[in-house]
């Protein structure tokens, strides 16, 4: 039997109430929600992803008037960036308050929160009233998901309720700032920007320093397709998947240029050419181009100005996670 997949936000509270998983649709990627409260819900998540338990999951809010709840330190720069960002992209991280488990915390003295803007993640979480611990909801390590039909696939009869709420309209995770001491630290790029960051903290943002808490999604390997994956300039690119086309090897290519398929027999995505549109379609594309059952997924290497910050982080890391599976 597949995992029912739907719009019924009662029939959610209800799964979530009887300390069950219910994944849902964020502005950013979908999530995996258990009770923020109940550490045997937490614990499914974990075995639910594959997901080591000492890694710290996200707290989704309904406001930002439940802040004070889950931290005790609420700085007066989280103040400020919640005020201007929230609902939005953007995950806080603050000293948590008593009471906050170390099942949520993995651990460690803060906790994660963030106020998501999409409409289906804000009726749910109004109609829950707590806190809502939800990681990305994929297998652990493995591409994100940005749609129902690819949380029902990727995790299955692990989830027991898939809120649909369409495609997710960003497309990567949220901007993660340390917000406990005056200045932003960045410990994850998102679409929110360094830029739109310090304008409102009136500082700059800092590097994590090498003792900053862990940030899973910054292993350097994640967001890995099962498929070898490559980043590779135009020219490489395009010389690799000749080579490869011509020892009769199945390819795949996600371009972003101009790039035109010269041969047959390779499987090819032109990515939209703005950073936005990229980020929006990235992560179906990496499972479309993973399905074709190729040697390889050859990936045009996008411009690395600030603006394609946050597609680079998860194209490095999908790289990475490839040739740590290769050296095994
Ligand atoms: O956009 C998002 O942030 C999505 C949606 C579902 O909200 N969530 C997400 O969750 O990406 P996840 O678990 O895949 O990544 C959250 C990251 C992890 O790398 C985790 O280590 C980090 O947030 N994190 C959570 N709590 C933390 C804490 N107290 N200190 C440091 N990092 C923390
Ligand atoms: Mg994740």
């Amino acid at each position: 039997m597949a995992v029912a997949i739907g719009r019924d936000i009662a029939h959610a509270v209800a799964i979530l109430k009887r300390g069950g998983l219910v994944a849902f649709p964020t502005e950013t990627v979908y999530g995996l929600g258990a009770d923020a409260r109940s550490p045997q819900a937490v614990g499914r998540i974990y075995a639910a992803k594959g997901r080591p338990s000492n890694h710290p999951v996200i707290v989704h809010l309904a406001g930002a008037a439940q802040l004070a709840e889950w931290s005790s330190d609420v700085t007066p720069l989280a103040q400020k960036l919640a005020a201007r960002f929230w609902p939005g992209p953007l995950t806080l991280i603050l000293r948590r308050a008593a009471g906050v488990g170390d099942f949520v915390t993995g651990g460690q003295d803060t906790v994660g929160l963030r106020v998501p803007s999409h409409p289906v993640a804000q009726a749910l979480l109004e109609a829950f009233g707590g806190g809502i611990a939800a990681p990305s909801a994929n297998r652990f390590g493995r591409v994100s998901t940005t749609t129902a039909q690819h949380v029902a696939q990727e995790l299955g009869e692990r989830v027991d309720y898939v809120l649909d709420g369409g495609a997710s309209e960003i497309g990567i995770e949220s901007t993660i700032i340390d917000a406990g001491g005056a200045q932003p630290v960045l410990l994850r790029p998102g679409q929110l920007s360094v830029r739109e960051i310090e304008a409102v903290a009136g500082s700059a943002v800092q590097a994590p320093r090498a003792d900053a808490p862990r940030v899973s999604g910054a292993l350097a390997a994640h967001y890995a397709p099962a498929t070898t994956l490559l980043l590779l300039e135009s020219d490489l690119l395009l010389e690799l998947a000749a080579t490869l086309a011509k020892q009769g090897k199945r390819v795949a290519v996600l371009a972003r240029s101009a790039l035109q398929p010269l041969l047959d027999g390779i499987v090819w995505i032109a990515a939209p050419a703005d950073a936005v549109g990229y980020a929006h379609d990235l992560y179906a594309n990496l499972r479309a181009l993973d399905a074709a059952g190729c040697e390889a997924i050859l990936v045009e290497q996008p411009p690395k100005d600030l603006a394609w910050s946050a597609v680079n982080d998860r194209l490095l890391r999908a790289a990475a996670g490839s040739q740590q599976a290769a050296a095994k």
